[in-house]
């Protein structure tokens, strides 16, 4: 856990506040920072760059280069990411399943998907299980929308699978003491005792393949930077069950509206565009809560010019909505210069918002029927 007087911030799995200073967070973490050389490999086998690794939204990785070493000697990895089924979808959760989707695509990867509707009703406790299955079931729908190949992506919800998932997460537990979990995610003697064993259920995905194939696959699992302690664990214990340690690209938060400070938070609707937020509630949120970098006068502004760095609805623009660099970066100036008013930018972000957002709910419902293609039962 980072949290020191100065400079004040907290990311753990299940809180993130404070002004976050990456660098430091990799220092503490011990990730490494993603260099030009290790770019440069992914855009050789890639054929380009994403935007997000361009922009460095995704700035940290562990043993990347081991991933793309195996690679390169003909050992393909497959890909692992999830989602905490708590609420609906908003458009933080969408950035990373973009980004491996691109992953899948250019590598021709097959992707394991975790709905983990057990870990939502253990540390929510205002949720039951019948509510974190549904939004399970609903996640599942925006996670397909996306595009994933269907017949190289599995969906699995944890408690539709227990029964592969605790055969599975039963010798990683039992690698792991209450003194490390504590250490990991700060909990104290409160917490719930599911709470404590969950961790080894967010390590099994990591090694269904290895486990179904017979033999090792490496294994990349992209994500925010707040999952880090469940890998930094499922790290150093899986090796000691005869796996390979799976590897990690990580990625920054989406702001909330409020500012740059904030992070999209699906409990506070003030905060946050859910999927499902109508073309209207989009609008109406941007323009009433997005926090601007600009100046208080129309006047001041022209003279002295907005921040792009601080305004989150350009910061929304680079994170998901505008991937055309030159189209971002005259949009940076323009707004730097003053020549862009906040409500300029505000309708840029609403018209692109909602492009991308209403061919979403397209794919949406057409994912409805496709479900039983992409979900896995034991
Ligand atoms: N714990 C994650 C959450 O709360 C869900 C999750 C499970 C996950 N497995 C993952 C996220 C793998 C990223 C990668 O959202």
């Amino acid at each position: 856990m980072v949290n020191e007087q100065n400079n004040d911030f907290v990311v753990t799995p299940w809180e993130v506040h404070g002004k976050i200073d990456y660098n430091r967070l990799m220092e503490k973490f011990g990730t490494s920072p993603i260099t030009e050389d290790l770019l440069e490999r992914i855009r050789r086998h890639a054929g380009d760059l994403h935007f997000m690794l361009r922009r460095g939204i995704f700035f940290t990785h562990r043993d990347m280069d081991w991933i793309l070493d195996e690679f390169e000697k003909g050992n393909k990895f497959h890909l692992y990411t999830g989602r905490g089924p708590s609420d609906h979808t908003h458009l933080g959760h969408l950035v990373p399943w973009v980004f491996t989707k691109w992953l899948q695509d250019k590598f021709d990867a097959k992707l394991i998907f975790q709905l983990t509707d057990d870990e939502k009703f253990l540390f929510k406790e205002e949720l039951e299980l019948s509510d974190t299955y549904s939004y399970a079931l609903d996640n599942a729908l925006d996670v397909i929308a996306l595009g994933f190949d269907p017949n190289k992506t599995e969906i699995y919800i944890d408690t539709d699978n227990a029964k592969t998932f605790y055969k599975l997460a039963l010798p990683i537990a039992k690698k792991i003491t209450f003194s490390t979990v504590k250490a990991s995610f700060g909990f104290d003697n409160s917490m719930n005792i599911g709470s404590i064993f969950y961790t080894s259920i967010q390590a099994v995905p990591a090694i269904l393949e290895s486990v179904k194939q017979g033999k090792n696959i490496p294994c990349l699992i992209p994500h925010a930077i707040d999952q880090d302690p469940h890998f930094r664990v499922a790290r150093d214990v899986l090796p000691k069950l005869g796996f390979y340690k799976p590897g990690n690209i990580q990625c920054q938060f989406i702001p909330g509206l409020s500012g740059p400070e904030s992070k999209m938070s699906a409990s506070d609707p003030t905060e946050t565009i859910f999927v499902t937020d109508t073309p209207k509630s989009v609008k109406n949120k941007i323009i009433k809560y997005a926090f601007s970098g600009g100046q208080a006068t129309i006047k001041e502004h022209r003279e002295l010019g907005g921040n792009p760095d601080i305004d989150v609805s350009f910061q929304w623009l680079k994170l998901l909505f505008e991937p055309d660099d030159q189209k971002l970066k005259k949009i940076e100036e323009d707004y730097r210069t003053g020549d862009l008013l906040t409500g300029d930018l505000k309708n840029i972000l609403i018209e692109k918002a909602n492009e991308f957002l209403i061919h979403h709910r397209k794919e949406r419902e057409k994912a409805k029927d496709k479900l039983d293609r992409f979900l896995v039962k034991d």
